[in-house]
């Protein structure tokens, strides 16, 4: 049988609001969120060829330690008991270490695209399953669009499409650690900010209109990285009617009211990295995949959406 091969995207996510509530007794934190993809994106081209042993190939990129392409290709082909020799050329933009999700999106998009190389059907339950186990912000790139996390961030319920925005991206060559970041803030963490917390963060939802200090690591993060909190400022003061940080750090994101606002916006910044990014809904998401796997005209006349995880129309 020849090798198979396909090129997808994985989108980066900013958080617009992370409430971070309380250290459970598994270690992780229980936390509240909204998650959003954005137009920001790796690209990986993959390829799969049945063998004997299975064989994981990563190129295209430096290597990086504990690749989660691997781990992700190595999930699909054990839960599916198959062998085969997995290519994936794997071309990064989204800064590492920065909140944007770049690893777990990689991962996410190996566990859409494998099966459906593969002929193989894998239900979503058991794609969530296996992405949980790779990162906590893995099954949200299953799904994409604006959506709420809640439990480690592996709980996901959908939520209505966020305004389309004129977003700036701002990557410092910071990199945050998640496990440092959480540490540092688990010791402020009290019963009674936590129930302040779950009311903000409930209202927030309500709204749509995500509070200006929405993400709990903002304080911890700010303090050991001061320039992260200029950036912010320097995007408020620039006339963004939002700006917040993503994640753990490092990256620092504003909404402006127009694309040239947020071009200024980037000129006052000097030489720190920024990108221009506009949000990417659930139904783009499933569309630039559809478009990216060659099965647009198959889900053209469907009213309700097309099918996800996404199957092969040929197997
Ligand atoms: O799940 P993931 O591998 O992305 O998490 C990296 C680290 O971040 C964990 O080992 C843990 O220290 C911390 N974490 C946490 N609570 C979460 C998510 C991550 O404490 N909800």
């Amino acid at each position: 049988m020849s090798a198979r091969h396909v090129t997808v995207p994985a989108f980066a996510k900013i958080n617009l609001g992370l409430r971070i509530l309380y250290k459970r007794p598994d270690n992780y934190h229980e936390l509240r969120t909204v998650f959003q993809t954005i137009s920001l994106q790796d690209s990986l081209a993959l390829s799969f060829e049945p063998s004997v042993e299975t064989v994981v190939r990563i190129d295209g990129t430096p290597e990086i330690a504990d690749n989660l392409v691997d781990r992700a290709a190595r999930a699909v082909l054990s839960h599916l008991g198959r062998n085969g020799t997995v290519h994936c050329v794997l071309k990064k933009r989204i800064p590492s270490g920065a909140g944007l999700g770049g690893g777990s999106s990689d991962a996410a998009a190996v566990l859409l695209a494998l099966p459906f190389l593969m002929g193989e059907a894998v239900p979503m339950t058991t794609l969530s399953a296996l992405g949980a186990k790779l990162g906590s912000d893995v099954p949200f790139f299953l799904y994409g669009g604006t959506a709420l996390g809640l439990g480690r961030g592996e709980e996901l319920y959908p939520l209505p499409d966020f305004p389309a925005q004129n977003g700036l991206l701002v990557t410092p060559p910071v990199h945050s650690s998640t496990p440092e970041a959480y540490k540092a803030l688990s010791a402020g963490l009290t019963s009674f900010s936590l129930q302040n917390k779950l009311d903000g963060f409930q209202q927030e939802v309500w709204s749509g209109v995500p509070a200006a200090d929405g993400n709990d690591f903002e304080s911890v993060v700010f303090d050991r990285h001061p320039e992260l909190r200029g950036i912010k400022d320097s995007l408020l003061g620039s006339g963004a009617s939002f700006s917040a940080m993503s994640g753990s750090g490092s990256s620092v994101f504003g909404f402006f009211s127009s694309a040239g606002g947020a071009k200024l916006a980037a000129a006052e910044l000097g030489d720190y990295p920024a990108h221009l990014f506009e949000l990417v809904s659930r139904a783009d998401y499933r569309r630039v995949w559809a478009e990216a796997l060659g099965i647009s005209g198959a889900i053209q006349n469907q009213t309700i959406g097309m099918e996800w995880p996404p199957q092969n129309p040929h197997e």
